[in-house]
């Protein structure tokens, strides 16, 4: 066989999976309004990807707070549940494994997509300065956030607690903590976004604390080794940036030990973000769980890096929109279908689960 390393098992916390094919969160839009429920049709595109090794949802907002886009799923209130039942009842019928991506967008948003029209918030009001909002009346311009109050972020703790609690009625293997990409916990993480003058900001210790009181409570639901988290220490996505990204993660991942995650999961590439240096080996030397790369992977870049024990699983994103079935085309050699991003976000079966 051509990718030995690719197609040999290993274990994720305490789960044993057939192959290293990860399949990456994906946002596709498609949950039926209003509510932001999964349906019929989310259940058959998760069926199609169930060979995956791992499949993480799409980011799923934890709270009406949370969600930044059109036609995204929530994971905070019955409907939703229900709808994510169905989802993960598929998916471990056909034998596939399912972990939730939970979602708290902060900034990413826009009032018409909150609650009351609310301001969206941030750990400071500083705007994103690059692309827009989607909205359910198009495409608008970011606003000015609202900075959260001191006393409000056990409320933010809490809303993961609660969508932790919920995945976990919904039937999910487990849960992906999003602290990449410029959503919230990223915005606390980083010095471009984070200017508070609290415990929460400032120092390292201080800026990682919000993330680290997250994985408190949702490892107390689910135990270490369930639960993921999602990092991207080079990423500008969302007009994000970092003056010493690699004390930063260092230092975030030496502290993630004592909680025995199941994985870390890196955003290595997005968008084309410069890496200028960043040693993401480091991390995955500190992790005492498994390292998942993530970023533009070829099934041949990622045996290399797997080979090389650069990594141990690596999530593959767009190459699974066209092959649900990707972890058979590789393992055959055969050819792989090529993705239409015009039918990424939103619309009907086209592109989804055809
Ligand atoms: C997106 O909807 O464009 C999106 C969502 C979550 C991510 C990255 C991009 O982590």
């Amino acid at each position: 066989m051509k990718f030995n390393a690719l197609f040999s098992k290993e274990k994720l916390g305490d789960l044993s999976l057939p192959h290293r094919i990860v399949m990456a969160p994906l946002t596709r839009s498609r949950s039926s309004q209003p509510g932001d429920i999964p349906n019929d049709m989310n259940v058959e595109y998760y069926k199609q990807c169930s060979t995956a090794a791992l499949i993480i949802t799409e980011a799923t907002q934890i709270s009406p707070q949370g969600k930044g886009y059109a036609f995204t799923p929530g994971i905070h209130s019955k409907a939703q549940i229900q709808g994510w039942k169905k989802i993960t009842d598929k998916v471990h019928n056909e034998n596939g494994r399912i972990f939730m991506q939970l979602w708290h967008v902060g900034r990413v948003s826009h009032s018409s997509l909150q609650r009351g029209n609310a301001i969206p918030v941030a750990p400071s009001a500083i705007a994103v300065d690059e692309g827009q909002a989607f909205t359910y009346e198009g495409m608008k311009d970011f606003e000015t956030p609202r900075a959260l109050e001191l006393n409000e972020l056990p409320d933010i703790v809490e809303q993961y607690r609660l969508a932790a609690i919920n995945a976990k009625q919904a039937g999910f293997d487990g849960v992906e903590i999003h602290a990449a990409n410029g959503y919230l916990l990223d915005q606390f993480l980083k010095d471009g976004t984070n200017k508070r003058d609290d415990i929460y900001g400032g120092s390292i210790e201080n800026r990682i604390r919000l993330v680290m009181e997250v994985i408190k409570v949702i490892t107390d639901v689910w135990g270490g080794s369930r639960v993921g988290i999602r990092i991207s220490p080079t990423g500008t996505f969302n007009s994000m940036s970092e003056s010493k990204p690699q004390e930063l993660y260092n230092h975030l991942v030496e502290k993630l030990n004592q909680f025995n995650l199941a994985y870390l999961h890196v955003v290595e590439d997005f968008a084309n973000a410069p890496v200028n240096g960043f040693n993401f080996n480091v991390l995955r030397k500190k992790f005492n769980g498994a390292y998942m790369a993530n970023g533009s992977y070829t099934a041949e870049t990622a045996e290399r890096s797997l080979k090389n024990k650069l990594s141990d699983f690596v999530a593959f994103g767009v190459p699974f929109i066209a092959n649900p079935d990707l972890p058979k085309r590789l393992r055959l050699g055969a050819e792989l279908n090529q993705a239409d991003p015009t039918t990424f976000y939103g619309g009907d079966a086209k592109g989804y689960i055809d």
